[in-house]
Order: structure tokens, then C-alpha cells, then sequence
């Protein structure tokens, strides 16, 4: 795929230290292996929300997704009935929320930013509400967006500007731009309908990627909660103190996350802060976890330290970009190996036995 497109899912904050930071702390946490146990037969479902997963993992929200690859909202939205895991449409994707549940049913999961009108936020909510979305998930993170170094660079933009950098760098890529003019370039479609009466740039008004979304505060979340009748989560917390507060406001689960290092480029490693917030809100209390996972054993540590559900990004984007839905399968298979495999390993035959016990803390002797 072109420069553009790699950078922007690939890219983080600042230095991207949170992004390297994220995958350095979870690689060096150790799994102490546990032998002697019948692990022949081991089970990857899991339950998490009143429902039972086919897998322990699922895919986490991300804009503009048909960037990386002609139809991989469509893609992602197949592989996530085939495999029976979440798929989380994004506010920004390059698919309607009523397109996504079609696709996916049960599966999908919706992800809301509040960007400047309340107004068309609120009827995001309603359109997922009727469409008979299951989980509504509030980013949090996102006040605003931050500066991701690589965009800038190259001119990333939503809605795009195509100068002579961007043109060149799409020539370099012609089956890529090729598939994409054919299957349309793609555009923040949740957004369409709102500016369909006027003229075509005015279809973007809606979506500006870079524009505030620092307007929410815990009074919006509490009416939210209100008026959102079935499962709330909020995504992108990482201080304890917030996740109690989450809690106290009755929304149903927390999704731990510094988005992949792509907001606040000195956030501490997500996997860090996740005990502490498991050991903040208590046993029992659903938690999601996302920020650095590349691959099986990495979910099993996040398990491991109190997550009860993992989420990746660009991992599966990095496979689409790849080879299509054929990547997708492959890494979606892959990952279910390796967690396979480290649960031989940890002698665990369920994941639901998989706890803090199987983290390896090296003892510094006096
Ligand atoms: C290309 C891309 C787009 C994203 N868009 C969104 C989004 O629209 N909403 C959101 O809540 N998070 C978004 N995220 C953040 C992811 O949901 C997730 O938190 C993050 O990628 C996880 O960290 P990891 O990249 O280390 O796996 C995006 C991430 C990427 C890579």
C-alpha cells in the first residue's frame, strides 16, 4: 500500500516511545511454564459480556479501514461471524453502522467519538440503537488528535488532499490505487447521509479527523448512560482513579488502552497500568485490554493480568495489506495458535484458569 497508508496505521504519537514502549514492557513480562498437567485437550472460547467468544480476542475500532486494502471493513466483518469474535465499527470507518451489523450481526460492537455536534453523535447513538447494536463503546482518549509525526510528513489528511507528493506515491502503488478507484475511494461513510442534500465536499463536514472532541465530560457519559439502554463501555483509560469513576457511573465494562501509543506520547505502557486498575476496580468487573498486543503469548499475559477480553489493531491490518482476507485468515488463525500453544506450556487447559500466578516475577536477592 502506499507510504500514506502504512504510516497512518503503522504511526503513532511524538517518537512513537508509548507504541515502542508497549510492546517492549508486554515482551519482557515472563510466563513461568507449568508442567505435569493433562493439557491434550485445551479450549479457546471464552465468555465475556453474557455471551461466549469463539476466540479470546477481538478487533479493535479503526477509521478509514478500506485505506489499507478495497473492502476490508467487509473483510473484517466476515472473519469476525467465521471466527465468532467482536468487531468494533468505528465513529470514522469506511462502513455504516447499519452496513456493519448486516455484515456482522452479533459480532459487531460500535465505537463512538463525540466530535463538534452533539447533535449528529446523538444520532450515531440512535442509528445504533435501532440497527440493534449490543455494545456501544465511548472513546475517551481522544480530546483531541494528537500529533502523529508520519502523517504530517505526508500530508495524511481526513478529508484527503491529493497534491503531487501523495499522487506520486499512489503511482508507486497501482494495484493499490487501481483496486481502490474501482471499489470507490473511501470516505467516512457514517457521515454521508448528513450532508447528502448538499454539495459534495459539504459530505466530509461532519467528519474532520483533526477537529476537538475535548467537549465530553463525566456529565455526558452519565447521560449516555442513560439513554443507552443495553451494554456501555468506555475505551482509553488508564489512571485507576478514572476506571473507579467509570465504574461508579454504571457503565458495564472498561477498555483499558493508550490507543497504541498514538495520543499521548509519555503515557505509561497500557500493560503497566492494567493490574492496577484490575486491583482498582476489583474481581468481576469486565475489562478489556488493547495496546501493544502482537501476538498469542500477548494475550495470554493480559489475561493473565486481569484483562477478561484482548483487542488488536493494526495487527490485522497489517495482514489484510498483505493478502486480503487470505492475511486476515492466516494471522486470525495464527494468533490462536500461539495462544494454544503457551497454554500447553502454562499447563492450562481453559482460559478462565489462566491468572496472575503464571507471571514470573524475578526476585532480586539482597
Ligand atoms: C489505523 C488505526 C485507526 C484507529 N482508529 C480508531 C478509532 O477510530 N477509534 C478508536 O477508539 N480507536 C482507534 N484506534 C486505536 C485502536 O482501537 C487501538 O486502541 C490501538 O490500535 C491498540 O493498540 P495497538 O495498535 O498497539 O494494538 C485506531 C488505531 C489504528 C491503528
Amino acid at each position: 500500500m502506499p507510504r500514506m497508508m502504512f504510516d497512518y496505521v503503522d504511526g503513532a504519537a511524538g517518537n512513537e516511545s508509548a507504541s515502542r514502549l508497549n510492546c517492549q514492557v508486554l515482551d519482557a513480562i515472563r510466563l513461568l511454564p507449568r508442567v505435569l498437567v493433562n493439557v491434550e485437550e485445551r479450549s479457546l472460547t471464552k465468555s465475556f459480556l453474557d455471551r461466549e467468544w469463539g476466540l479470546p480476542f477481538g478487533i479493535a475500532p479503526m477509521g478509514m479501514c478500506n485505506l489499507t486494502w478495497p473492502g476490508a471493513d467487509a473483510i473484517l466483518a466476515q472473519a469476525a461471524v467465521r471466527h465468532d469474535i467482536p468487531l468494533c465499527l468505528s465513529t470514522a470507518a469506511s462502513s455504516t453502522i447499519e452496513q456493519t451489523r448486516t455484515r456482522a450481526g452479533d459480532n459487531a460492537w460500535f465505537q463512538l467519538y463525540v466530535g463538534h455536534s452533539n447533535e449528529v453523535s446523538m444520532d450515531l447513538v440512535r442509528r445504533a440503537n435501532e440497527a440493534g447494536y449490543e455494545v456501544l463503546m465511548l472513546t475517551v482518549d481522544v480530546p483531541q488528535v494528537s500529533q502523529r509525526l508520519r502523517d504530517l510528513k505526508n500530508g495524511f489528511q481526513i478529508p484527503f488532499r491529493i497534491g503531487t507528493r501523495q499522487f506520486l506515491d499512489f503511482a508507486r502503488h497501482p494495484a493499490w490505487s487501481l483496486g481502490t478507484l474501482a471499489a470507490g475511494v473511501p470516505v467516512t461513510e457514517n457521515f454521508t447521509d448528513y450532508a447528502a442534500s448538499e454539495s459534495s465536499d459539504k459530505v466530509f463536514k461532519a467528519w474532520i479527523r483533526n477537529e476537538g472532541r475535548g467537549r465530553i465530560d463525566w456529565q455526558f457519559l452519565e447521560m449516555l448512560r442513560e439513554r443507552w439502554p443495553r451494554t456501555l463501555m468506555v475505551k482509553g483509560v488508564l489512571a485507576p482513579a478514572d476506571a473507579v469513576a467509570v465504574k461508579e457511573r454504571g457503565v458495564d465494562a472498561l477498555y483499558v488502552s493508550n490507543h497504541g501509543g498514538r495520543q499521548l506520547d509519555s503515557a505509561p505502557a497500557a500493560i503497566h497500568m492494567l493490574p492496577l486498575i484490575r486491583r482498582a476496580v476489583g474481581e468481576g468487573y469486565p475489562i478489556i485490554f488493547d495496546s501493544g498486543v502482537r501476538n498469542g503469548e500477548g494475550i495470554v499475559k493480559a489475561l493473565a493480568l486481569g484483562a477478561d477480553f484482548v483487542m488488536l489493531g493494526p495487527a490485522f491490518l497489517y495482514a489484510i495489506g498483505a493478502d486480503g482476507e487470505r492475511g486476515l485468515e492466516k494471522i486470525i488463525k495464527v494468533l490462536g495458535e500461539e495462544i494454544s500453544l503457551a497454554m500447553a506450556q502454562i499447563g492450562r487447559r481453559d482460559l478462565i484458569a489462566i491468572d496472575g500466578s503464571l507471571i514470573y516475577e524475578h526476585e532480586i536477592e539482597e
